[in-house]
């Protein structure tokens, strides 16, 4: 290997892996040499009512673009995590639950899983909701959310869960993409001792929601709410009267399984759509191999079912696997900064998975909070979501895994419906911030501007030039955006709005969005979104929205506000403008940095230069470029002078 920081396999875990590294470049020499030929044994791997008989189904465009996988077999996905394993696991702990307070918790076998998820499945029929329908999710990190994502899977209906720190407007609007009639919420949640009114943001969205003729309530904290009789049922209630046994609809692989709203460069968020069959081999099979899943390993993901690392793996890869899943309602740092560990401590977490923010804030609080614990059932880490920075991984491994255990950083998105670059525990020498070797039939590329593929060491835009199972198969209700948002760029080729590296080795380093895309904790932003929220305010005529590298959040949200004519900037007004990008989308849209902007470097045609934005908010304006194409080059002066980042 051509780097100096290479951590070799640990030989005992090679052995006992799945696979090591002879057997992964075989089975991945199979899996992009005859894929009809993997993908159709691999597909085998989760139970058909009715078998396929077709594998792949294929067109990257330019212009129709269809993908379909297994397209004639019929499955449940329900069935598959719950239904499938009864005969032999049916005492066995399906979910482990960590409650916010570390006094609460909670094991599910999956006997009493199945029952939980039958009755809320009759309930929901019940309330009239079918197959075909879209439920809207919006609850906190209980079990019921698991269950209510399944007992939607197991009559077909599709779910479209919306992350609870979204607010009002953006639950609206989620509601209304997908016309869902029925929407499944708590009283309040709680997170880091903190209630979260989740019932009355759900009041406040339905008002603009007519279509909407049931709301689930759990009842978590027993808060104050405002009930509406005609709409409104407890979620106790209505499982109390319901049956506990409920047919799995025979679906077909390409019927919808869920939406997930996500942020793209232009626009509204989109409703991401992906299918049944495809979805759930894909999920299943890339928990197994990469976190080198074996019975008995007790797994900890610490995402929120809220975005599609909860979807694929919390809920619907571990399960199909038979796995031991624990959520966890809480957050990292409460009530101290070792909750983490102590949650691994307390309930012998194998498997750990999260995210480089939450690392990099841990690092900051020092040794002391992880060294009290122990740790010493974790053998693997998993970290996913943005790049992790070299020192963040280093102190991952040295200090959480003790040098005992493989990272894998795990690079993929909601669009691809799961892990598509990552080491294989047993197989891959791993360097630190390199998400390092394309899965099983995962055949990346990239490419200049133009379009040119890029060979050996080099860096470009990340494509992908075949189709996956896991694969997202449209927009929701707009199959023409899904075409013109990933396929138009490159002809042919899946466009990732990521930019990255090939080392010499042929390891992927992902440098980061190419687009208009920024990454906050994790949490994926449209900067035009946050722009939209702004102009939306009455005093605001126009604002420009860019990232900036945050030290724990990876990117902070920098944005440049122009005011109306005679409106005077304050410090009272950039307290109000903050509130309201708040209030508009939620917490995670919070602007870190916002900056008077007298102009907004323009070209002469009007379009915003955003590279220039870009680096003044970055710091780093010695080296702006060509501004001689700028309408008012004066413009750029001020922005320089009155920066925000220093
Ligand atoms: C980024 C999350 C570097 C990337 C599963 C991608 C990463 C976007 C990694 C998708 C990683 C995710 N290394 N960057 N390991 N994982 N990203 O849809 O920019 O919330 O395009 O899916 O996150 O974010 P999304």
């Amino acid at each position: 290997m051509s780097d100096a920081t290479v951590f070799p396999v640990p030989e005992n875990l090679a052995e006992k892996a799945w696979v090591d590294e002879s057997r992964y470049l075989q089975m991945y020499q199979q899996s992009v040499e005859d894929p009809e030929a993997f993908w159709a044994k691999h597909g085998k791997r989760i139970h058909w009512f009715k078998p396929f008989t077709k594998v792949k189904d294929i067109n990257f465009g330019p212009e129709d673009v269809h993908i379909r996988w297994y397209e004639d077999g019929t499955t449940n996905v329900c069935y598959n995590c719950i239904d499938r394993h009864l005969p032999t696991k049916k005492d066995d702990t399906a979910i482990i639950w960590e409650g916010d307070d570390p006094s609460e918790h909670e094991y599910i076998t999956y006997g009493q899983l199945y029952d939980h998820v039958c009755r809320f499945a009759n309930a929901l029929k019940a309330r009239g909701v079918k197959k075909g329908d879209r439920v809207t999710i919006y609850m906190p990190m209980i079990p019921e959310a698991t269950y209510a994502m399944l007992a939607c899977a197991r009559i077909g209906a599709v779910h479209s869960i919306v992350f609870g720190g979204f607010s009002p407007d953006a639950l609206a609007g989620r509601i209304q993409g997908c016309q869902s009639n029925c929407v499944i919420t708590a009283d309040e949640g709680l997170r880091g001792g903190k209630s979260i009114p989740l019932k009355a943001n759900a009041d406040k969205a339905l008002e603009s929601c007519p279509g909407v003729d049931t709301v689930f309530v759990v009842k978590r904290t027993g808060g104050n709410i405002s009930w509406n009789d005609k709409r409104d049922v407890w979620w106790h209630e209505a499982c109390e009267a319901a049956d506990n046994s409920c047919p799995a609809e025979e679906m077909n692989a390409e019927d919808p399984l869920f939406i997930l709203y996500t942020s793209g460069s232009t626009g509204q968020p989109k409703g991401v759509l992906h299918t049944t069959g495809g979805y759930l081999v894909y999920a299943s099979m890339t928990h197994k191999y990469v976190f080198d899943y074996h019975d008995g390993d007790i797994y900890w993901c610490t995402a929120d079912v809220g975005w599609i690392t909860g979807h694929s793996y919390i809920v619907y890869g571990p399960l199909t696997n038979g796995a031991t899943t624990l959520v966890f309602e809480g957050v990292p740092n409460y009530p101290s900064a070792s909750r983490f560990w102590e949650v691994c401590d307390k309930h012998k977490v194998n498997i750990f998975y999260t995210a480089p923010t939450a690392i990099r804030a841990l690092m900051r609080e020092g040794l002391a909070a992880v060294k009290k614990t122990s740790r010493s059932s974790l053998r693997l880490l998993g970290s996913v979501g943005e790049p992790i920075n070299p020192e963040a991984w280093m102190w991952y491994h040295e200090v959480v895994g003790e040098g005992r255990c493989p990272i894998v950083d795990t690079w993929w998105q909601t669009e691809t419906g799961g892990i598509l670059i990552t080491p294989l525990p047993g197989a891959t020498p791993l360097k630190p911030g390199s998400a390092t070797r394309p899965f099983f039939g995962v055949k990346p590329l990239l490419v200049d501007n133009d379009g040119n593929t890029l060979e050996g060491a080099t860096e470009g835009n990340l494509c992908l030039s075949d189709s996956w199972p896991g694969q997202m198969r449209s927009v929701y209700g707009d199959h023409e955006r899904f075409i013109q948002t990933y396929f138009s760029t490159y002809k042919g080729l899946y466009f990732t709005g990521d930019g990255c590296r090939r080392d010499e080795d042929g390891y992927y380093w992902i440098t980061g969005r190419v687009d208009d895309v920024i990454n906050v904790s994790g949490h994926r932003m449209g900067t035009a979104e946050v722009e939209s929220a702004l102009v939306a305010h009455p005093k605001v005529a126009e604002a420009a929205v860019v990232g900036y590298p945050h030290d724990i959040k990876g990117q902070g949200i920098y944005t440049y506000v122009t005011l109306n004519l005679g409106e005077e900037p304050s410090d009272e007004l950039r307290k109000e403008l903050v509130t309201w990008v708040r209030k508009e989308i939620g917490p995670i849209a919070t602007p870190d940095l916002l900056q008077w902007a007298p102009g907004l470097p323009k070209t002469r045609s009007g379009k915003i230069m955003r590279r220039i934005l870009r680096k003044i908010a970055e710091n780093d304006y010695g080296s702006l470029g060509d501004t001689s194409t700028l309408a008012d080059p004066s413009v750029v002066d001020d922005l320089i002078e009155n920066r925000m980042n220093r």
